[in-house]
């Protein structure tokens, strides 16, 4: 199978961008793994002519708004983020009435139609340094509550109205199963994604995004973590230190959308050259900018 997917992919001229939720097997024949923002960047520096992408829809769609000449391919159309979703677009439209200063800044796990009618796009690893540059007082943040009040308690300056989307996985993390993790395993330090509740990133040592998270536990001298994410990253973070120790904080922290991407539908995605992602001219044109403004704000 992997020959035949490396095979594939030179024949086609393919790359495979993948995301760490994605099944440690899926992970293993990627170009290229990471957080959402680096796949966002990758995605405009590789040479292949197509990207196969491992990981729900809006990580396709902004590969794609981000690079109209390239055929993107999706391992499995289904998956797809149910957060994505989570912002009515007249609620957009009264909340710019009702604030004409305010800034929309739209997280990545957003649909290609959301991001549309934002202004600036963010992810969990650059939120606090793009809406720290934006000149806007008022800041609409869609459509998680979680990572917008996490980042909002980060800018006391700003003004921040909140959506109410929320991650379901990481909502399922209960601040009662991180301690009692801690209380098993007492020297471990609680490694946290934000989109987490307030209450599970009170009682955390590092708030960061999945790459963040990685690069935290790696570089640290403790040898103990507790992961408060999606179980996707234990791949990496095991690979990365075999030494150390990791665990999670129950069973929930599973996203079935990541995980209906298995190495049997990339091999049949690069057989058949599908399913392509693809978008209208309008909504690509619109969803550009504020991807192309985060990428610019996020250096
Ligand atoms: P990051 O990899 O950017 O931390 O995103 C987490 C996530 O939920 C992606 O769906
Ligand atoms: Fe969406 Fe949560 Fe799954 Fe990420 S982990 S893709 S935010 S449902």
């Amino acid at each position: 199978m992997l020959e035949e997917i490396k095979r594939l992919k030179e024949e086609k001229d393919v790359v495979i961008l993948a995301h760490y939720y994605v099944d440690g097997k899926v992970q293993e024949i990627a170009d290229y793994v990471g957080d959402s923002y680096f796949l966002a960047k990758k995605a405009t520096q590789v040479k292949e002519k197509n990207i196969l992408f491992c990981g729900v829809s809006f990580m396709g769609e902004s590969a794609k708004i981000l690079n109209p000449d390239k055929k993107v391919i999706m391992a499995d159309e289904l998956a797809d983020c149910p957060m994505a979703h989570m912002v009515d677009i007249d609620k957009i439209h009264e909340v710019r009435e009702k604030y004409p200063d305010v800034a929309v800044v739209c997280y990545v796990n957003s649909t290609a139609e959301i991001k549309a009618e934002s202004d600036v796009c963010v992810t969990s690893s650059n939120a606090i340094r793009v809406v720290e540059k934006l000149p806007n007082k008022h800041i609409f943040f869609i459509p998680d509550n979680n990572l917008a009040r996490y980042v909002a308690k980060q800018l006391p300056e700003k003004e921040f109205i909140f959506n109410d989307g929320f991650c379901h996985v990481h909502k399922s993390i209960d601040v009662e199963s991180v301690r009692k993790a801690k209380e098993l395993h007492p020297e471990a330090l609680v490694l946290t994604h934000p989109e987490c509740t307030e209450d599970v990133l009170e009682v955390s040592n590092f708030i960061g995004s999945t790459s963040e998270i990685i690069d935290y536990a790696t570089e640290s001298d403790a040898t103990e973590f507790i992961i408060c994410t999606e179980m996707g990253v234990f791949y990496e973070l095991e690979q990365k230190n075999p030494a150390k120790k990791f665990y999670s904080v129950g069973h929930r922290q599973f996203c079935p959308n990541m995980k209906r991407i298995t190495i049997e539908k990339v091999r049949e995605a690069l057989e058949k050259m599908e399913p392509e992602m693809t978008l209208s001219e309008e909504i690509r044109g619109k969803a550009n900018k504020p991807l192309v403004r985060m990428l610019e704000l996020a250096q």
